[in-house]
Parts: structure tokens; C-alpha cells; sequence
């Protein structure tokens, strides 16, 4: 018998959320903040253990993340760890910001397979070094023309 390509996508879905919860397949098919960020006021790249590589950009206003981006050339959970770090970034000042956890990430994505917790590490990581990022450049500005990102 031969399973129509609607049958066969409701098939996936339905071994999809076998394994992630909603949030978590909802932010890896509609990522929040892709992309670069011009002229940011903080960085960081990250290459984790498994080789995958997250970037997070972000825009300070009067000390609150006004706006955070992201890129990844991971997983699907990574993606979906990308996207809801930088949600959760919006509106912090840095102190806030620098408390985000990886178990944050995972709650707010309702949770990853044991295997792929690593993903929510990877995107705090990357937010945290981020904030860092732009707490040096607010002490030191000058460092700001000579940065490469
Ligand atoms: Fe490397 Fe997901 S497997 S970040």
C-alpha cells in the first residue's frame, strides 16, 4: 500500500512528539531570532563537545537586551535551544541575563531527551559568554572598533 506524502509527514509528526514536547518542535520548525546581528553590543561563538557551533548576538539598551539573535549549524534541538535562550534573554539586564541556565532552557522547552540536554547547554552557554561579551565592551568601548565578528 502506498502512503500519500500527507500520511506519511503525519507519520513523522506523530514519532516527533513521541520524543520532544510541542514547545520544543514549535521553536525547531519556527526559530525565533535567526540571524546575524549588525554592530551588536555583545558576541560569542561556541563550538561544544559534539562539534556544533551556536552564535548569539545582542542589542543593550539602558542595560536590558532589547534584542538577541542567534545562528547554529547544529541539531534540531539545538535550533530550538537557540531560539528560546534568546526569548528568554529579551527584556533581562546582564546579571539577570548571566543566571540563565542551561535547566532554564530545558524548562522552558518543556524538556530534552537525555541526549540531547546538551543543545540547552550549548545555547546558555553561548548567552552567557554573549553578556560577557558586552560587559567588556561596556567598560573598555574602545575595544568595540578593533572587534571581528
Ligand atoms: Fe550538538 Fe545538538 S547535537 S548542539
Amino acid at each position: 500500500m502506498t502512503e500519500t506524502w500527507d500520511e506519511l509527514q503525519e507519520e513523522v509528526n506523530a514519532e516527533m512528539q513521541k520524543i520532544y514536547s510541542e514547545t520544543v518542535i514549535d521553536h525547531a520548525m519556527n526559530p525565533r531570532n535567526v540571524g546575524s546581528m549588525d554592530n551588536a553590543d555583545g558576541f560569542a561563538r561556541i563550538t561544544g563537545p559534539c562539534g556544533d557551533t551556536m552564535e548569539i548576538w545582542l542589542r543593550v539598551r539602558n542595560d536590558s537586551i532589547v534584542e538577541a539573535s542567534f545562528m547554529t549549524d547544529g541539531c534540531g534541538t539545538s535550533i530550538a535551544a537557540g531560539s528560546m535562550v534568546t526569548e528568554l534573554a529579551k527584556d533581562k539586564n546582564a546579571t539577570q541575563a548571566l543566571k540563565i541556565s542551561q535547566q532554564d532552557v530545558l524548562n522552558a522547552l518543556g524538556g530534552l531527551p537525555e541526549e540531547s540536554q546538551h543543545c540547552a547547554l550549548l545555547a546558555a552557554n553561548t548567552l552567557k559568554e554573549a553578556v560577557k561579551d558586552y560587559l567588556v565592551l561596556k567598560n573598555e568601548p574602545w575595544k568595540k572598533s578593533y572587534k571581528r565578528q
